[in-house]
């Protein structure tokens, strides 16, 4: 069975999209599946943020495919890690969680970065230079993703 992860953000057209694209860039599809969705219905059904396709194409990643769906309830069932983009996400996602257990699975994207910065800001009222910035955020957070789910593969073949 895949780890299945999820990135959240508001509208699921600039930030979670950037994260969905960049993870499954950099893992193996059998082994992690990666979804991505939005705390509000704005933009359900519609593609990624031009902006947002555009930086991802620079760095060769096609988001095309993806389209923005909301966040609901039964993703905690499905998913084993929930990764919010900034602190409103994050606590908008853990107070629908329906236990403590599912609680845990929400963490913030950049929580394991040392550094002051802790959340990937919105983008969507600036410029392009801003998509550029979100996008090396979330990128320096999916690596840290990656090499923390290398390591629990490796705890797990071992026991
Ligand atoms: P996202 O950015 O949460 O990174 O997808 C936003 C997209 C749309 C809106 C706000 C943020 N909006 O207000 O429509």
């Amino acid at each position: 069975m895949p780890t299945k992860v999820l990135m959240v953000c508001l509208g699921n057209i600039c930030r979670s999209p950037l994260a969905e694209g960049l993870l499954k860039s950099k893992v193996d599809a059998n082994n992690i599946y990666v979804d991505s969705a939005g705390t509000a219905g704005y933009h359900v059904g519609s593609l990624p943020d031009s902006r947002s396709i555009e930086i991802a194409r620079k760095h060769n990643i096609d988001i095309t495919d993806q389209r923005s769906r909301k966040f609901k309830v039964d993703d905690f069932k499905y998913f084993d890690y929930i990764y919010a983009m900034d602190l409103s996400n994050f606590n908008d996602i853990l107070s629908l969680a329906p236990n403590e257990s599912d609680g845990k699975k929400v963490k913030l994207l950049l929580q394991e970065i040392n550094r002051n910065i802790n959340e990937v800001p919105d983008p969507y009222y600036g410029g392009e230079q801003g998509f550029a910035q979100v996008f090396e955020l979330i990128d320096q957070g999916c690596e840290i993703i990656v090499e923390s789910l290398i390591k629990q593969e490796k705890s797990g073949n071992e026991s």
